[in-house]
């Protein structure tokens, strides 16, 4: 649990580690006015950065898209993320949000490329949750941009999507049809299993690259299974054998119900136990890619 009470959590905003109830921006920040601003949250694994370079890499395709530039380098940028976890001791496991937004200017649309951006940090305790016994999902029109590739603070779409399902029968998600293809869930990627084959979306501009999703694959495809990224069609997610959903902060979690309907006998499939199983020992035995002790600040 974390042992700071929560507004005196420390954070880093601009140059600065400070008490959240401390850390103070513009209302005319643009990520404020506009949600004009990127975003990426990272697992902490027993002290372990969990693939840091991935969120990095992602976080900087996701400034790039939006022609940010945040100013940090990566070395400094991973420091900062030891020095917050250093200072925000936890027993379990963590999650670090990072958000980088184009800065403060007068609120038009219009922007100078010479803006300061704004960076904040934090870190928390990811919720303990136990999914093993499968979550209930909803279908929805995918209501979002197009340019769901870049991770956007601007998330109104899929908050409203996450509440809709919340009040549909307490649901864990939404999962998301764009001219009757799954794209992905509102915060988490989307695979299915049908007749032993392993299918999720490829990766295009309608869903988030998920860091969970890519070792997924490669897990999978490293132990053998047949595990594709392709087209997947409403149909075929109806009639699925199994569902999945994936992500940093719930790992890879069995879907049972589908719009009030069972998958597969309403139970976690074989596929879903193997898989959880690599996911699991990968964030044990896997490599560490970054923890506490590789950066002295
Ligand atoms: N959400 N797709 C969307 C739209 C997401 O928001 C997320 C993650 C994912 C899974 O990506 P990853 O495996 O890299 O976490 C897919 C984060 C956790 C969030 O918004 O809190």
């Amino acid at each position: 649990m974390q042992t700071q009470d929560f507004m005196l959590r420390i954070v880093y905003l601009n140059g600065a580690f400070l008490p959240l109830s401390e850390a103070k921006i513009s209302v005319l920040d643009r990520g404020f006015t506009f949600g004009d601003g990127v975003y990426e949250v990272i697992p902490v694994f027993n002290g372990n950065i969990f693939r840091v370079e991935d969120h990095l890499n992602r976080l900087a395709s996701s400034l790039a898209g939006l022609n940010i530039n945040i100013g940090i380098s990566r070395d400094k940028l991973k420091s900062i993320l030891v020095e917050l976890l250093r200072r925000n001791p936890a027993t379990g496991n963590q999650q670090l949000y990072l958000q980088v937004t184009r800065g403060v200017t007068e609120r038009d649309h219009i922007y100078e490329d010479n803006v300061t951006p704004t960076f904040f940090a934090m870190c928390k305790a990811i919720t303990k949750r136990d999914f093993s016994a499968g979550v209930c999902v909803i279908t929805h029109e995918d209501i979002r941009w197009k340019y769901c590739h870049i991770k956007a603070t601007a998330l109104l779409a899929s908050v409203l999507l996450k509440n809709l399902a919340k009040a549909t029968a307490n649901c864990l998600e939404a999962i998301l049809i764009r001219n009757g293809m799954v794209t992905e869930g509102a915060s988490s990627n989307v695979f299915i299993v049908a007749d032993g084959i392993i299918k999720t979306p490829k990766k295009d501009n309608n869903v988030l690259p998920g860091i969970t999703r890519d070792l997924m694959v490669e897990l999978l495809r490293d132990s053998g299974s047949l595990c594709q990224e392709t087209d997947i069609n409403e149909q075929e997610l109806q009639q699925a054998d199994e569902i999945w959903i994936t992500g940093s902060t719930i790992g890879v979690v069995p879907v049972v119900t589908l719009d009030g309907k069972k998958i597969g006998d309403g139970k976690p499939g074989r596929y879903w136990h193997q898989a959880r199983e690599l996911y699991e020992t990968y964030k044990v035995n896997g490599p560490h890619t970054l923890q506490q002790r590789d950066y002295v600040v």
